[in-house]
């Protein structure tokens, strides 16, 4: 890697270097000054990006907005001073909000990625860029700054993101994409901390701006540990990023957790919001993401034949079960202290428990969808007795896909008397009409048999059998399981009579798996999810409310931990701790085996 040069000067390295690498005859091309393509950009529209634009921005989608309210005002608080991109009240006359065949184009706009060298970035986000420019839906200027402590240039940054996307991209690596997403490259050199940086990168951004038309359209992802989220959004407000141009959107991603608890999640908050406004952050639960749990509304509100037995009359109890096969890896440092239940229970778990038990909202739209999740979540009810119905656990030594695996205490970089969960389970009730008394069972852990997320609704038996007992003898209760992963699909057991018996009647499953059903293959939970957030379609996303109360949810049952024993232990491999099938079998029930 070549070093980096010093001084406030280091950004005009910018112009062109890893343009000149990805496409040599770039270098030759005349390159215009920051200053001269600001006043072109000023002046009058640029005709070939109106060309472009009118080609691919989906103004449906992300609807032609006059100059923001409050921009004048912004401006004069010291916003970065942007001009408005050719497009920005463009709207196309060819398209119709209402078509639905014509894909999602972002508009001119560029990412941010703090914490861009880190296991998430690389694996998850820059690939996620990439396919989604593989599929048309970035707009030819799109832009990607990477900002991390270490001593790049553009062109050393693009070559990590080459090596990423090839690595880990879904679709296929395609020259001509490539070439176009890597003129869009600049990597910041800083630590958080570093005032120089955050200047550097406004002035990457406002050079993007002039140079690839990104039109002060930017979103700002904190792929980065914890701990920073308030120092990166304070910086970004001291250095005038947060504040949107005239005529164009400022937007920030944020990676969970959000907050330990109830009391560092509202703290949270209100430093996030003191630099955006609420509907400027997109809190990240890549669960949402999956095309599987979009599929809970589809499949409760498109169709009538589940909607009607969806509640207390007809529903015996609701398992919703998150199980990993592997252990913590590499990640002692984050994952001690934290464990299941923050780590997964708190956000995936009750957002799929939102999603299972919310009431119609009255539109698809994020207001709509936080009204109806905010309401199952503030009526989640605790079972008075928290020793009995819930259970966390940890990991111990055992076997795992043919191989002997330690247990969490012995994991390299885990105290020895560790009481961190790696597995937890509990009851909650839904205090409503609806559920009052249909317990909703939650369980999440590592080491488990399995990689499995699923969704069991359990339904009641039959009130009155016309059959002997010995013909019924193998029919359990019907099911409706929303699989989440990895077999995409959804299954619906019931009972049907054996071939051949005078009336014997067993469970049968009926099938729907999306691989077989859709020809085209689900989209990585993060594709949507950047797609959304340049799009600004926040339905997927949870707001503060919600984050809140799934803490106040969980808090209690932490505290409850904290305060009695130790974990209970599993052998790697098995299905949870013995204690958990006793918390089920008090009520009657058993766990599914996914
Ligand atoms: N990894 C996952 O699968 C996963 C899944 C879900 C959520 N998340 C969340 O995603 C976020 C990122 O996770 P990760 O696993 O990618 O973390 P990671 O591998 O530890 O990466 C952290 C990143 O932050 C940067 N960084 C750390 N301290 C910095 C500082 N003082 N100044 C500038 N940059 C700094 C690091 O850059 P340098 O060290 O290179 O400077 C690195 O790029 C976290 O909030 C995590 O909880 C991760």
């Amino acid at each position: 890697m070549s070093s980096a040069c010093s001084g406030p000067f280091r950004g005009t390295r910018w112009y062109g270097s890893a343009r000149a690498r990805a496409d040599p005859a770039a270098a030759e091309r005349p390159s215009i000054s920051r200053d001269e393509a600001v006043r072109r950009l000023e002046g009058e529209v640029n005709e070939v990006d109106k060309g472009v634009d009118a080609e691919m921005t989906d103004k449906p989608a992300e609807p032609a907005r006059g100059p923001a309210p409050d921009a004048a005002a912004q401006s004069a608080k010291g916003g970065v001073h942007v001009p408005v991109a050719p497009a920005a009240g463009w709207v196309n006359p060819l398209r119709d909000p209402r078509d639905r065949r014509l894909p999602r184009i972002a508009g001119p706009s560029g990412l941010v990625i703090f914490g861009v060298t880190g296991d998430l970035s690389r694996k998850k986000l820059m690939p996620a860029v990439y396919d989604l420019a593989n599929r048309g839906l970035l707009p030819p200027g799109f832009s990607l700054v990477g900002f991390a402590r270490r001593d790049w240039e553009d062109q050393d940054f693009a070559q990590v993101v080459y090596e990423a996307v090839k690595e880990h991209a879904r679709t296929p690596f395609r020259e001509e994409v490539w070439h176009q997403l890597s003129e869009g490259m600049r990597f910041v050199p800083g630590d958080f901390d570093d005032d120089t940086a955050f200047k550097q990168l406004r002035a990457a951004v406002e050079e993007l701006d002039s140079s690839r038309g990104t039109g002060g359209n930017f979103a700002f992802y904190l792929s980065v540990p914890p701990r920073f989220f308030p120092k990166v959004v304070q910086q970004l407000k001291k250095h005038g990023l947060a504040n949107a141009p005239r005529g164009s959107w400022r937007r920030a991603v944020i990676e969970k957790p959000f907050g330990h608890d109830l009391a560092s999640a509202r703290r949270l908050n209100r430093i996030v919001h003191e630099v955006f406004d609420p509907e400027q952050v997109f809190r990240i639960d890549h669960y949402l993401g999956k095309e599987t749990v979009q599929n809970i509304l589809a499949l409760r509100f498109a169709n009538t034949m589940f909607e009607p037995i969806w509640n207390r009359s007809f529903v015996d109890h609701v398992q919703i079960t998150m199980a990993e096969d592997i252990g913590i890896g590499g990640r002692a440092g984050y994952y001690d202290g934290i464990g299941a239940a923050r780590d997964v229970v708190q956000n995936h778990l009750l957002q799929l428990l939102a999603l299972t038990a919310m009431e119609e909202p009255i539109a698809f739209d994020a207001e709509a969808l936080l009204t109806e999740k905010l309401k199952v979540l503030k009526s989640v009810r605790l079972p008075e007795d928290l020793g009995s119905h819930t259970v966390r656990a940890q990991y111990a030594e055992g076997w795992q896909g043919g191989e002997r695996v330690v247990g969490y205490v012995q994991e390299e970089g885990i105290a020895p008397g560790s009481r961190t969960d790696t597995y937890a389970a509990v009851k909650l009730g839904i205090g409503n009409r609806r559920w009052a008394g249909v317990p909703f069972y939650l369980r999440a852990g590592k080491r488990l048999g399995r990689r499995v997320t699923e969704i069991a609704v359990v339904f009641k038996r039959a009130p009155h059998s016309p059959f002997d007992s010995t013909a019924t003898e193998e029919l359990g209760e019907n099911a409706v399981v929303i699989r989440v992963q990895p077999d995409e699909g959804m299954t619906v057991r019931f009972g049907s009579k054996v071939p051949g018996t005078s009336m014997e009647i067993r469970d049968v499953s009926m099938d729907f798996a999306y691989g077989e059903s859709f020809t085209e293959s689900s989209p990585e939970a993060y594709e949507r999810l950047i797609l959304d957030v340049l799009l600004g379609d926040a339905n997927l996303f949870p707001r503060h409310q919600e984050v809140e109360e799934s803490w106040r949810i969980l808090d209690p049952i932490e505290a409850y931990w904290d305060e009695h024993g130790r974990p209970a232990q599993y052998p790697a491999g098995t299905w949870g701790p013995r204690e958990a099938d006793e918390m089920l079998a008090r009520d009657g029930r058993s766990w599914r085996r996914p």
